[in-house]
């Protein structure tokens, strides 16, 4: 029965760019975060549904291991076979568990909050999930992560190709993110270090440099969530040598709290809501190809500026993690600088302007601009 709900893979007909007859392995999304009540099931339950509508095979994974009720977020039946079916090998392949869901195109994979053996996988037994996530016969599967930073669940995270972390603007919920974000890099980091891959903590694929975390900013307005990336983005230069990279943010919508009443995902309850065209909006972005990250500099601008008979070039930079600060030089015609001003990301000047990275670099270039221009940098008065 079961192997029926999931059509075999022809590759992607959606986008992932497979050619036709090569079976391509699914894109894994998983999202976590640390702090229960964030919004980590609705975001994942809605990204998951939006892009089951636009067309692209998913299955939605509950993976809050031990608390798990996805079922309820989706309006579905719960399903003959869960995770525990999985784990005690009543079924031979987790294809097997992917029940069918209202949403075309939308397969769901349960979990069993009553059941301690899928709250606590063995070790072999999260290896096997994780292995079989991969083979499941569709584009995109979305894990579900539960609350906290147990190995089972930083394991899951780390497993996926893409890693999102939810949090609300509140400080609690933050600092709950930020510790997530954390243990999952010490736990990344116990992987690479083992080489030969005998430690307990290398269940997921080791990586030669940190990957940028994705940060999802729910119950917030644009503005804030970006306040809040750059916060968690500075702390994680600072801390942990890490970027984040603010993937989307979703509104506090009252629309979102009758879609878990009535139980029906918001882009089929409320699709024009402001929370739904948010998730749409994030839902694309992140199948979108990441544009490739450069730690240091990021981002730069350059202009020529003439001031009292003289030509000057003024260039700005962010020079990226680990020194999170903005640099901007002043060069005469035969090369030499002439002045430097740098300022940290967490300085008060850009703090109060809630800016975003391009915005920290423009501000920076326009303030030094202005000054050199209105006669108040020194050294270009002695110069010229
Ligand atoms: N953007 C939002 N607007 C309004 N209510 C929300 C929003 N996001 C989440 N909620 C409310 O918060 C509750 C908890 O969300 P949930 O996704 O279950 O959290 P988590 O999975 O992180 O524990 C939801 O049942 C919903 O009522
Ligand atoms: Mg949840």
């Amino acid at each position: 029965m079961a192997d029926a709900v999931i059509a075999p893979s022809q590759g992607t007909a959606t986008g992932s760019g497979a050619k036709p007859g090569v079976v391509a392995p699914p894109r894994v999304w998983a999202f976590g975060g640390g702090k229960g009540g964030v919004g980590k099931s609705v975001v994942a339950c809605n990204v998951a549904a939006r892009m089951a509508q636009l067309g692209h095979r998913v299955v939605l994974v509950d993976g809050d291991l031990g608390g798990a009720n996805l079922d309820l977020m989706l309006g579905c039946e719960r399903p003959a076979h869960t995770l525990s079916h999985f784990f005690d090998r009543s079924v031979a392949s987790l294809a097997e568990v992917a029940a069918p869901t209202s949403i075309e195109n939308l397969s769901f994979v349960a979990g069993d909050g009553d059941c301690l053996g899928a709250a606590n996988p063995a070790h072999a037994q999260k290896q096997k999930l994780i292995r079989h996530l991969r083979r499941l016969p569709c584009d995109l599967v979305v894990v579900d992560l539960g609350a906290g930073t147990s190995f089972n669940t930083l394991d899951l995270y780390l497993a996926a190709d893409l890693g999102v972390c939810v949090t609300s603007p509140e400080p609690t919920s933050l600092q709950n993110c930020f510790s997530f974000m954390k243990t999952a890099m010490l736990r990344e980091t116990a992987a690479r270090a083992t080489a030969d891959g005998a430690s307990a903590a290398n269940d997921g694929p080791a990586r030669a440099t940190p990957r940028p975390i994705s940060l999802v900013v729910n119950r917030a307005q644009p503005a804030e969530a970006r306040r809040v990336a750059n916060l968690l983005h500075d702390l994680a230069g600072r801390f942990l040598g890490a970027s984040v990279r603010l993937a989307g943010s979703v509104a506090d919508d009252p629309q979102m709290a009758r879609s878990v009443r009535t139980r029906q995902p918001l882009c089929t309850l409320a699709p024009e809501s402001p929370a739904a065209r948010e998730l749409d909006q994030l839902a694309q972005s992140l199948w979108r190809p990441p544009v490739p990250q450069r730690s240091s500099p990021r981002m730069g601008i350059n202009e020529e500026i003439d001031h009292e008979g003289a030509r000057f070039h003024v260039q700005t930079e962010d020079l990226g993690v680990p020194t999170c600060a903005v640099r901007t030089q002043v060069f005469r015609g035969d090369g030499s600088v002439v002045f430097t001003r740098r300022t940290a990301y967490v300085d008060a000047f850009f703090a109060r302007l809630a800016a975003s990275p391009e915005d920290r670099v423009r501000l920076h270039h326009v303030a030094i601009v202005r000054a050199l221009r209105a006669g108040r940098v020194e050294p270009l008065r002695r110069t010229a």
